[in-house]
């Protein structure tokens, strides 16, 4: 064992029925022994497009909280509210030049202090994102750094010679196009940088940015944060001897050759370092939640720690990348499910094209929205969704290149649009730029926003924002869903996927037609002790299932059926 606890602690944990790797928090609102985060839905607020209080095209603080009873409806438990610190804006506050106060067009550290106190009140916390691995070249330890080789924060960046004139010390590139190297000519070296130029990755071998950067949390935790959603981890350390990558054959959507990026990113020191930040996390009782790109499960279960000592909810980010096919969601959840740790489910980002546009085939759009919030919000695990999912938000991506924003879509156009689409405004009601500014959005809606809007979806019982809000409550209420064991049912079934939350006290059914096609299935759940079980609806979308017996269940296309098994 890596951390501190004792086997004797570790052992009494398992007698007290807790769950260890669900880490040391039992604060309040748990359920038998489990931390409030594990029945969470954390709701990911963009800053900038939610609300805009004062009109000038971007959203802000004081739009957010005034938005916090609407967040309470749907049954927001917390959100996480991506960079509000003071930036430059390159990469839309990816860079930070301030880690303990807020940009001004979001607001002040006394309007974030009223919008925590009021988030409370309505019991909902408050997350925000720690920019881990770079901070902005504005940050005043870069502009130090960068003033001369023997600078106090020299060491606190990587800086390496290049390997002659006009060579970058090795072939790594950023994610973001072009070299991971920028030459600076007051002190002839290269800095490294896995972003934009802008973004100079922090060196954490030197422990001084250990100190500062923890410092960071202490400093939001005794604010009242909950926890924090970590960026961009992956890329915390690379190789000291800074060795090529391989070189893979093909290009990148850059134009760039393809690599395998073996030594500048998911170095072991990597977790050793979450693993210290954990922590300082849990002198604060706080949640961490890791930005983790795995490429499997086995990948993402060592992000929990040998023992629970490291993240406590690394997000499934494999899960925003799955074709709509039953067989395939059904064995990456099983495999997630049996993993160490606890599930944390996403099905979109900030980076991502949203779901709804991802799925859509233009016949089945909102019946498939539907479907994947009756999954999502059903599975054992945390979910953590994205603004504007619940209305059905659609991508809104740019058709010309002069209108892009993200610099990488400026960069990689064509192949390459950046994520513009997927940050528009949240769409209020439907009017104008769907209530989110009196001013010019910094963002155009899409057109569908007159019909996909929390006013018009408030009124409409089938809207998707109802059926949202019905999921998230079952979710929260029914004992199966909130503890029970995923059990999967009918696993040979090529349409539909299947199963069981099962606890003491009960169990919850769920189906779920991942087919445009209508589909139907036979339960035989006396394997699972419910022989002659009779099933009641409790929440359903294009389907309609008698209550009673278990036979000939069908279902329309994207058909969601949950309901709860009993005698
Ligand atoms: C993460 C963020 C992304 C940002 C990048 C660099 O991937 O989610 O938006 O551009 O880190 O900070
Ligand atoms: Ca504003």
């Amino acid at each position: 064992m890596r951390n501190r606890m004792s086997f004797l602690a570790f052992a009494l944990l398992f007698v007290l029925g807790c769950t260890p790797f669900a880490g040391a928090q039992q604060s309040s609102g748990s359920t038998a022994g489990h931390a409030w985060w594990q029945h969470a839905v954390i709701y990911e607020v963009y800053p900038r497009s939610f609300d805009d209080s004062n009109g000038d095209g971007i959203g802000d603080l004081n739009g957010i909280t005034s938005k916090l009873d609407y967040l309470q409806d749907l049954g927001v438990d917390a959100i996480w509210i991506t960079p509000c610190f003071p930036s430059p804006q390159v990469d839309f506050g990816y860079d930070v030049s301030d880690y303990v106060s807020i940009d001004p067009m979001y607001g002040t550290l006394g309007n974030f202090d009223r919008l925590v106190a009021e988030a409370k009140k309505r019991n909902i916390r408050v997350i925000l994102d720690f920019v881990v691995n770079h901070t902005s070249d504005q940050h005043p330890w870069f502009l130090d750094s960068k003033s001369s080789r023997t600078s106090t924060h020299r060491d606190w960046y990587i800086w390496r010679d290049g390997k002659g004139t006009g060579q970058p010390p090795n072939n790594w590139l950023s994610t973001f196009g072009l070299s991971a190297w920028k030459y600076d000519p007051t002190t002839k070296q290269y800095y490294y940088h896995y972003f934009y130029p802008e973004q100079p990755d922090l060196n954490w071998r030197n422990p001084g940015v250990e100190k500062a950067m923890f410092d960071v949390t202490r400093f939001w935790f005794k604010r009242g944060v909950a926890g924090f959603r970590l960026d961009a981890v992956d890329t915390l350390f690379e190789d000291p001897n800074l060795t090529d990558n391989p070189v893979l054959p093909g290009k990148d959507k850059f134009g760039r050759p393809n690599m395998e990026e073996k030594y500048d990113k998911k170095l072991p020191e990597m977790h050793v370092e979450l693993q210290r930040l954990r922590k300082v996390a849990d002198e604060y009782d706080a949640v961490l939640i890791g930005e983790t790109w795995t490429s499997n499960v086995a990948q993402l279960e060592e992000y929990y720690g040998n023992n629970g000592n490291e993240l406590q909810l690394p997000m499934d980010l494999m899960l925003t990348d799955l074709p709509l096919s039953a067989p395939v969601f059904r064995e990456h959840v099983k495999a997630v499910d049996s993993a160490r740790g606890w599930p944390t489910y996403v099905i979109t980002n900030h980076d991502i094209q949203r779901s709804y546009s991802r799925y859509a085939d233009g016949v089945h759009n909102d019946d498939i929205a539907k479907m994947m919030a009756g999954f999502y919000m059903t599975l054992r695990g945390t979910s953590i969704m994205y603004y504007g999912e619940e209305i059905g938000m659609e991508n809104n991506d740019p058709k010309r290149k002069e209108d892009v924003k993200d610099p990488i879509g400026i960069l990689g156009w064509p192949l390459e649009k950046g994520r513009d689409g997927e940050r528009t405004p949240m769409q209020w009601n439907g009017s104008a730029n769907a209530g989110f500014t009196t001013g010019k959005p910094w963002l155009p809606v899409p057109a569908s926003a007159k019909t996909h809007n929390v006013e018009a979806e408030s009124g409409n019982p089938s809207s998707v924002l109802s059926f949202y809000k019905q999921v998230i409550h079952l979710r929260k209420t029914e004992p199966a869903l909130l503890d029970g064991a995923y059990v999967p049912l009918n696993e040979t079934d090529p349409n539909m996927i299947s199963y069981l939350r099962k606890s003491k006290e009960g169990a919850v059914l769920v189906v779920l037609n991942f087919s445009g096609k209508p589909q139907s299935a036979t339960f035989d759940l006396s394997k699972q002790g419910f022989a002659g079980a009779k099933v009641k609806a409790l929440l359903q979308n294009a389907v309609n299932v008698p209550d009673g017996a278990l036979q000939n269940v069908k279902l329309d296309a994207y058909g969601v059926y949950i309901g709860s098994v009993s005698h």
